[in-house]
């Protein structure tokens, strides 16, 4: 297809950055609102491999919202997780400073689904202080990331 003849199918998102977030909210807010814009962007997933739509927020210390969603391919190595789509985004917007405070993920199975190993060493490198919501085996839990990654790889 000609490059100048493309055309989107699908309607084009405003911009990467859904809310900003005011100092000092409750954290049962922040996972509400996180929860509910990962929910949102899960419907964007492409995941016709797995069937397993999954979104995740993420809120940074500047109190701006990004979401991500899972993005899959017939390589399958290829696939990037929502996490990580959420986290290049933020980066993408405000370069490498960003720091990530919390995370929430959801997926569209309703099941338990805690951040995959590359994601959780990607949430370190920009958010080593950082919450993770999520849906544990027994109903939502919330973490620590140096709980789910003890010892996290770094370099700096
Ligand atoms: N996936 C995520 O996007 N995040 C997670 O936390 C777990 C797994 C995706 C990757 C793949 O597209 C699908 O879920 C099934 O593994």
């Amino acid at each position: 297809m000609a490059h100048d003849s493309f055309r989107p199918s699908a309607p084009v998102v405003k911009s990467a950055v859904l809310i900003s977030m005011p100092k000092s909210v409750p954290a049962a807010t922040i996972r509400e609102k996180l929860e509910a814009a990962a929910r949102k962007v899960m419907k964007n997933a492409h995941a016709p491999y797995s069937n397993f739509r999954v979104g995740a927020a993420i809120l940074l210390t500047n109190g701006k919202i990004f979401a991500g969603c899972n993005v899959e391919n017939a390589s399958y190595g290829m696939t990037n997780c929502a996490e990580r789509t959420a986290i290049f985004s933020a980066v993408a917007a405000f370069g490498p400073k960003i720091e990530i405070e919390a995370v929430a993920v959801t997926n569209d199975h309703e099941v338990a689904c805690s951040p995959c190993g590359a994601c959780r060493q990607v949430i370190y490198e920009f958010g080593p202080n950082a919450t993770i919501y999520f849906q544990g085996s027994a109903g939502p839990k919330q973490a620590h990331i140096t709980d789910l990654l003890p010892e996290g790889f770094r370099l700096k």
